[in-house]
């Protein structure tokens, strides 16, 4: 891959653009080691997809397992999972050897699969969503293709609070029923949406209780982190200050996917020395570039939805919103329509909560709304 900005902002490059994660990383390799399987949580865009990728991307694990990495994001219901998930582990293996996906097709018979080629010239097999009989069986034949591989597996879910979305509702126990037999694998699920996954993995009433231990991601240490960046300036012949680094990662408390766009602007402005005027220049040209996005945003947020986002990014950090006085304070009408109009903004991802406390997810959205509202 052509990397021409070491700081990336989607994706992930390899371990050469991954900053620290090295005890995460040795928890989840022990955790592969001991059979654990892990729930892995976090804010949005603090780095869970990059760890795991950055786990498979191991040499000591991809020499021993074979790894799985579906992101379910996008999948609406049974038949989108099973779709994503038998092609993911079909993909995989074909890297692996003809032979051994081969032995995939013959345990997943119920599946149509199609021969072809991919954007490289290589052979490749896939199926599409047509393809698949009978969704209970294939899922039934793909987890037994796991049982039985040549290797033992890592299978990592991502956005595995999506399942709690589907019209489906016995699949979260019939997953259990599969991951509990398992034999030769061990599984990673991770998301973000912590108040749904939370819910999942917490609640006793739930088939995924107590059936993980939590990895709880938080920001990259500061000093490995300004080293990190320092270093990634000087290969390229530019240079930074561990002071300005040090502003922008407390600018962000560290969060990951901020300081990394920071950074990502900054380096490119940086002609070779980055100077602390550069700090404003790439936030606001930040905010620029999003500026139709955070308007389409928020003008498409009914009114009162849009006083209680308001009421948040005034405060940052909102606490106890439903108390009577801060429902005056921001002349919200009433608690009750605080809590729906929470609930609608939680449902869309516009807000977090963390032990109580409402915050914007998006912390540039939060800035933009800040100045735009001269909080
Ligand atoms: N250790 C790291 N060093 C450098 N960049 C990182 C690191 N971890 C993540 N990133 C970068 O930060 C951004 C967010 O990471 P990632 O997508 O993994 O977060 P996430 O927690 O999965 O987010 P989401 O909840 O939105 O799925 C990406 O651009 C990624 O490249
Ligand atoms: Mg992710």
């Amino acid at each position: 891959m052509e990397i021409d900005n070491p700081f990336l902002v989607s994706g992930y490059a390899g371990p050469e653009y991954f900053c620290d994660r090295k005890e995460e990383t040795a928890r989840l390799v022990s955790a592969a080691k001991g059979k654990v399987n892990t729930l892995l949580i976090s804010r949005r865009r603090m780095g869970k997809s990059g760890l795991i990728e950055h786990l498979f991307a191991n040499k000591e694990i991809a020499k021993k397992y074979y790894t799985f990495y579906i992101d379910i994001y996008s999948t609406l219901d049974l038949n989108d999972f099973v779709w994503t998930f038998g092609n993911v582990v079909c993909k995989s293996l074909m890297s692996k050897g003809s032979k051994i996906v081969e032995s995939f097709m013959r345990t997943v018979k119920s599946i149509q699969f199609r021969m072809g080629y991919d954007e490289q010239g290589l052979p490749s097999t896939s199926f599409g969503l047509g393809d698949i009989r009978d969704k209970s069986v294939s899922l039934d034949e793909i987890f037994n293709y796991i049982e039985t591989a040549d290797r033992p597996c890592i299978v990592a879910f991502d956005e595995f609070q999506q399942i709690a979305k589907y019209p489906e509702k016995n699949l979260e126990a019939l997953l259990r029923t599969y991951i509990q037999k398992s034999k030769n694998a061990v599984y990673i699920f991770s998301g973000s949406q912590r108040h749904i996954i939370q819910n999942m993995f917490a609640s006793p009433s739930r088939p995924f209780y107590n059936s993980t231990v939590t990895l709880s991601l938080e920001s990259i240490n500061k000093d490995k982190y300004i080293d990190f960046v320092v270093k990634k300036f000087k290969e390229a012949g530019k240079s930074i200050s561990k002071d300005i680094v040090s502003r922008v990662y407390d600018m962000y408390e560290g969060h990951t996917w901020y300081i990394q766009f920071m950074f990502h602007e900054m380096y490119y402005m940086a002609q070779p020395e980055c100077s602390e005027e550069m700090i404003d220049k790439a936030l606001d040209k930040i905010l620029k570039e999003n500026e139709s996005y955070y308007s389409f945003t928020l003008y498409n947020i009914p009114d009162k939805q849009q006083n209680l986002l308001r009421a948040i990014a005034a405060e940052g950090m909102a606490d106890r919103t439903q108390s009577a006085e801060f429902v005056k304070k921001y002349n919200l009408q009433s608690a009750s329509s605080v809590q729906s109009a929470t609930q609608r903004l939680m449902e869309r991802d516009i807000i977090s909560c963390e032990k109580g406390v409402y915050f914007i997810s998006d912390r540039f959205f939060a800035t933009w709304l800040k100045r735009k509202f001269k909080f």
